[in-house]
């Protein structure tokens, strides 16, 4: 399977799914969420798989959103259906009957974050930097990101950490719940390839049976599918002045940090 800013990949009961822009951090265009909620459905289409680890190529796993198009105001002639993508993607992944299993370096942010949140579990380095920038950038948390991080990290943690945009570690995100595992760089690997091998032996009946209950029972607690309305949030937030206002000063300290 082709496309063009992710990667796939199958062998036998693994499959692998790398965002694939590492020169800019592995964004997610609205190209690229279309993208992997393709590639979640040509997961599905194959039977043997038990489980797909989701990766960033290069130093990080994703800086979220692609804010080269967000400057821009947008990149297509259909809004509600593009700020749509986001959500459909996580939904998508998180619906795979395959076990997913997101491996994080660098950073993790905002849509990144989300990204990382529909997989089953998460591995990541003790030098991996998050945040969730969005309300800085003048628009709410969308994708399903709410409801993914009651359900990991509990309402009062979400609210913090959503409402201030402050970083947040490795270490942090292990002890609330949103980590399964933080290794040291050089294990990154092999902690995920182990995962994976201990996946893969189980009888993948009962294996994929464990995932399809515990998110179902998952969705009863803390349903996602509210936030089909998560696009309209966004589209709200850029006809807001004091928003807009707000994502111009943000894009403008992002390339002031840059130059300097
Ligand atoms: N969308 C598009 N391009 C992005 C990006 C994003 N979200 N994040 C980083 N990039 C690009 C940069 O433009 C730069 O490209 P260039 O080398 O062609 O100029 C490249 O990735 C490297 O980014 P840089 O800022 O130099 O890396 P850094 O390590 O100094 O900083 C971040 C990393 C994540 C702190 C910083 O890139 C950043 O703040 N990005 C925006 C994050 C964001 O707001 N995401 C949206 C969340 S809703």
């Amino acid at each position: 399977m082709e496309f063009d800013t992710i990667e796939v990949g199958i062998e036998g009961r693994l499959g692998t799914l790398s965002l694939n822009r590492p020169d800019k951090l592995n964004p997610l265009s609205t190209r690229t969420l279309r993208e992997i909620e393709a590639a979640a459905r040509w997961f599905d289409a194959h039977s043997d798989l038990c489980v797909v680890v989701v990766s960033g190529r290069g130093r990080s796993f994703s800086a979220g959103a692609d804010i080269s198009v967000f400057a821009a105001g947008g990149d297509g002639d259909d809004p509600r259906d593009d700020a749509d993508a986001g959500w459909r993607m996580a939904r998508a992944v998180e619906e795979m009957r395959a076990v997913t299993v997101a491996r994080i370096q660098g950073w993790c942010v905002g849509g990144g974050l989300v990204l990382a949140a529909a997989c089953d579990l998460r591995v990541a380095t003790d030098t991996a930097r998050f945040s969730i920038p969005e309300v800085e950038l003048g628009i709410p948390l969308a994708w399903g990101g709410i409801p993914r991080l009651v359900r990991e990290i509990g309402p009062a943690l979400t609210k913090e950490l959503v409402m201030t945009c402050r970083e947040f570690s490795p270490d942090e995100a292990a002890s609330a719940g949103f980590l399964n595992r933080v290794v040291a760089e050089e294990n990154l690997d092999a902690t995920v390839e182990e995962l994976v091998a201990t996946l893969s032996r189980m009888p993948k009946m009962a294996l994929l049976a464990t995932k399809a209950h515990t998110n179902a029972v998952s969705e009863t607690m803390v349903s996602t599918g509210r936030s089909w309305s998560d696009a309209d949030g966004l589209i709200g937030a850029l006809h807001d002045p004091e928003c807009r206002d707000a994502a111009a000063a943000y894009l403008e300290r992002v390339l002031a940090r840059r130059r300097s």
